[in-house]
């Protein structure tokens, strides 16, 4: 195949992108990215500051303008992120009582997933909730309203947007280890009690050479309690050969798990990543594939 897009779509999957609407002005950029993905992850424009920064009034100009260009590229959107400890607005940290945030959290689930309704593929309804020991990170909802939070935050997206697949998402839990473990068990229990989750998010932000000896079975594993699973961040530091080495054992990993339905990438072109200093993705700053494009491209 032609592209990563059309590469992806002969397997059945769907390869995506992190875009930043910053960007969608510059010709280079969106003709990469409408050419090479079929997938969006707006990068920090449905995150709780960008979306409720004051308590109650809820601004979607940003992400709008990124749905749009994807529906209009036949993009499938995955929204991120409705609830995580980080990019929070300060009025929600300084929510002292429980009961108190966690209306909060229901009514911003409900004014995000709401106003989406219908245009997102899959949500990363919960973002980051472990530490890596298994423990839950204790973040303020954490804190304030218990265990509880991240399936309250579950029940109140599927009351606002019954179509999209509800993801729990979080980094360092690529391979099996303390912290996917954690993850798991979580993911059984909701399976277990009728919590609506339908799919868990492996962002995988690697370095090249990474040992990645556990990453397929431990995908197949979540697989195996009947959700879908994502590679939503990947990228890789480093360069060259090591670099590419890594993508295509992601990408081989992925395919080899039927329901691994997508692979998005931390954005489209090195000079915009958020690893500063660092070339982890697919094109250069001059849009030009690099060897881990076509590693990608052969491993499917
Ligand atoms: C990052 C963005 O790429 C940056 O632009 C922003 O300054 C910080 O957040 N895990 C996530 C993403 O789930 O939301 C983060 O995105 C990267 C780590």
């Amino acid at each position: 195949a032609a592209t990563l897009g059309s590469a992806a779509a002969a397997k059945g999957r769907t390869f995506g992108a992190a875009v930043a609407n910053g960007h969608l002005g510059e010709s280079a950029y969106t003709t990469t990215l409408d050419r090479e993905f079929t997938g969006i992850t707006p990068e920090n424009e449905m995150k709780w500051d960008a979306t409720e920064p004051s308590r109650g009034s809820f601004r979607f100009g940003a992400a709008d303008a990124i749905v749009s260009h994807a529906q209009g590229h036949g993009q499938k959107v995955r929204g991120h992120t409705l609830v995580w400890h980080a990019q929070l607005p300060g009025w929600v940290s300084g929510i002292g009582s429980g009961s108190e945030l966690l209306a909060a959290m229901r009514n911003h689930i409900a004014g995000v997933a709401g106003h989406y309704r219908g245009k997102i593929a899959y949500w990363d309804v919960v973002n980051e909730a472990f530490n890596e020991d298994g423990t839950r990170r204790p973040s303020v909802f954490q804190q304030r309203i218990g265990n509880s939070y991240i399936e309250e935050a579950f029940r109140a997206a599927r009351a606002a947007d019954g179509s999209a697949k509800l993801c729990y998402n979080d980094y360092n839990t690529d391979n099996q280890n303390a912290k996917s473990n954690g993850v798991y068990n979580m993911v059984r229990d909701f399976k277990a009690r009728g919590v609506p989750i339908d799919c868990v998010g492996f962002q995988a932000h690697l370095s090249a050479g990474q040992n990645l000896s556990t990453l397929q079975a431990n995908l197949q594993r979540f697989a195996a309690l009947g959700v879908d699973v994502n590679i939503t961040e990947l990228d890789v530091g480093g360069s060259g050969s090591a670099q590419a080495n890594t993508y295509g054992q992601v990408v081989r990993a992925c395919l080899a798990v039927s329901r691994c339905t997508s692979i998005t990438t931390w954005g489209v072109t090195d000079k915009y990543s958020w690893r500063s200093g660092s070339t982890p993705l697919l094109f250069d700053g001059n849009y030009a594939r690099k060897p881990a494009y076509t590693a990608v491209l052969q491993a499917f």
